[in-house]
């Protein structure tokens, strides 16, 4: 989604707005700009397209100290120059970069037309701007304000005025926005990893809140001008972390990274030898997990696949009743919540605006809130009552691939510390936890052998459809695969229960159809087998994600790819990793841009 850095400091700002952008990238964008100020002038370059048309337009050698950035998402107005943000008001001295949509904005437009002012783009941004001039009289901050107090939605804005080229105004009301301290610079940005070149020091804003910022002073208030204090912490990140280090793709490197990843989620948190689990986020609440009523699930793409999967090992191991909600469906349905019931919201980002809205309509019945979070600092991590980070580092490729694992085993290790505290007897922790410490290792593996899926990949590549089944719990791995396939290589791809194929779905196997069925050993062993005889018997390729060792199933599938044993509850956890890789290599082989797919955006904030 769209993307804001600003800097005020000493040095020229071009570099570093462009540099930020550039970090901004993978959230997905049509269009960005950047707009520099000096007294009684700002320069505004702005253009449709990549970052690159703009930054061949920019003046890298500009010696203005203070500037806005952004990328642009188009919500109101196609993407095209114009619309491109920053905005300026009719004047020229007032330019705005938002992230976010205004209701309002058309009731607005008429008032400033009223008045003769009209706007030359189609976007909510430059009504902002617009007002904001309206009511500027020397004091940038107090117009910002006041213009604020006349829209309504959502956003994170950064505004600078050319009659005082040495501040930057920022407010936040739904959006991500932070401020990068630095030794005579700030910076601010919807996202730690367009400072972290400059700093690694931020202050997170909360929403309501805005800052006036200069190059040695920070002072925030709510948008009531009521003065607030924020610490100064410290990003977890490392610039390494947000570089391609020698991959191709962030998310072929994501993907490799998962041994690794898994580690740091785990490390500390689990204790073999006696089968424990310790989660500091959740101690806290404890008492009100284990006398929970009922779970409830939530958040949307991937995060839901994973929150699915988190629904079976609670109703396992917790055998508290557990239910996976979309967000987006969960936020405007009229769902019995109570204070017996507990709300997860799982996300990477902290950012998607439904998981965001279903978890405040859920506090507001009364439900204890956690958060299974990526990024630390964000909205979902600060608006939950306790939760457990992933610790996986910045997921930068728009398909989520190891906050889905990582996912998956907090949600493991939630169920089975609060498992502990109910029916769960120390031998099944025990064994629940050694096998749970043994699958970084176990992923490893499987990415010794990644060149199958490649072959898999480049066989079936001229089919636009493919299907995905699994049961159990290998039943949200289909869909996750499915998810997988469609978003970076624009291939149809529908996963499935196994079961529900001869309810309708069975029509449309063909000859050839590429279909993976997910044939682990387990519980449900036998049933998936006459699935694969059900698809061989239409002609369809079976592609089988299997358990090692397992030869009886190389006679009924085109291909099988391998992945080493463990307990039926965290085959997930390895049955997802060959999915990964097939969509990855099909996306490159059909030349998709893998990071940055069309129509996507890393982290949705807007519905
Ligand atoms: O940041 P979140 O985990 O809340 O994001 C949720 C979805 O938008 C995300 O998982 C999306 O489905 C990914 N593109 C999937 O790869």
């Amino acid at each position: 989604m769209c993307g804001i850095i600003g800097y005020v400091g000493r040095r020229p700002a071009t570099p570093i707005l462009i540099e930020g952008l550039r970090r901004l990238e993978y959230r997905g964008y049509d269009s960005t700009g950047i707009a520099l100020v000096k007294r009684g002038n700002i320069a505004v370059t702005k253009s449709a397209g990549r970052l690159s048309v703009m930054e061949q337009m920019a003046d890298m050698k500009a010696p203005q100290t203070t500037g806005i950035g952004h990328t642009r998402w188009a919500t109101h107005g196609a993407p095209t120059d114009v619309n491109a943000h920053p905005h300026l008001d009719s004047t020229g001295r007032i330019a705005v970069i938002h992230n976010g949509q205004f209701d309002n904005d058309r009731a607005l437009r008429t008032y400033l037309e009223r008045q003769g002012i009209k706007c030359k783009s189609e976007t909510d941004t430059e009504v902002l701007a617009q007002l904001i001039n309206k009511f500027y009289q020397g004091d940038l901050e107090q117009a910002v304000r006041q213009a604020l107090s006349e829209v309504s939605g959502a956003y994170a804005i950064a505004v600078v005025c050319s009659e005082e080229p040495d501040v930057v105004v920022a407010a936040r009301k739904g959006g991500p926005l932070l401020i990068g301290v630095g030794k005579g610079e700030h910076l601010v940005a919807s996202d730690p990893a367009a400072v972290l070149a400059h700093t690694s020091q931020v202050v997170y804003m909360s929403d309501g809140e805005m800052a006036r910022i200069t190059s040695d002073h920070v002072s925030m208030t709510t948008l009531d001008a009521i003065p607030v204090t924020r610490e100064v912490e410290e990003v977890e990140w490392s610039l390494d972390e947000i570089e391609l280090g020698g991959y191709e793709h962030f998310m072929l490197k994501e993907i490799m990274e998962q041994p690794g990843a898994l580690e740091n989620c785990l490390r500390g948190r689990i204790h073999a030898k006696d089968g424990s689990v310790h989660l500091g986020g959740l101690v806290d609440c404890t008492r009100e997990l284990t006398r929970a009523k009922r779970f409830i699930l939530t958040g949307c793409g991937t995060a839901w696949h994973a929150a699915l999967v988190g629904e079976y090992l609670f109703e396992e191991l917790i055998r508290t009743p557990t239910e996976t909600e979309y967000a987006s469906e969960l936020r405007y349905r009229n769902p019995v919540i109570d204070d017996g019931t507990v709300v997860i919201a799982v996300s990477q980002s902290g950012e998607t605006a439904d998981t965001l809205a279903a978890l405040v309509e859920a506090k507001s019945r009364g439900a204890l809130t956690l958060g299974v979070v990526n990024a630390v600092g964000s909205s979902i991590a600060r608006e939950t009552d306790a939760g457990v980070f992933l610790h996986v580092g910045p997921e930068i490729g728009v398909a989520s691939t190891k906050a889905f694992t990582a996912q998956v085993a907090v949600l493991a290790m939630m169920a089975c510390y609060l498992g502990r505290r109910k029916h769960l007897s120390p031998s099944s922790a025990m064994q629940f936890i050694a096998s749970l410490a043994r699958i970084p290792q176990q992923v490893s593996e499987i990415l010794g052998n990644a060149d199958e899926a490649r072959a898999v990949a480049q066989k079936y590549i001229e089919f636009e459809n493919w299907l995905y089944l699994g049961r159990g719990y290998n039943y949200p791995v289909a869909l996750e695969g499915a998810l997988k396939l469609k978003e970076i290589s624009y291939i149809h791809a529908e996963g499935l229960p196994a079961a529900e194929m001869k309810h309708g779905p069975i029509a449309l196997i063909h000859e050839g159809m590429p279909v993976v069925v997910i044939a682990t050993a387990g519980t449900q062993y036998d049933r998936i087998l006459n699935n694969i005889a059900q698809v061989r018997a239409r002609g369809g390729s079976v592609i089988a994600i299997a358990t090692e060792g397992d030869r009886e199933i190389a006679r009924m599938a085109e291909h099988v790819l391998y992945v080493p044993d463990t307990i039926e509850s965290l085959q997930p956890l390895l049955t997802v990793i060959p999915l990964q890789l097939i969509a990855y290599h099909a996306a490159v082989l059909r030349g998709c841009n893998v990071d940055k797919p069309r129509n996507l955006a890393k982290s949705v904030t807007v519905e």
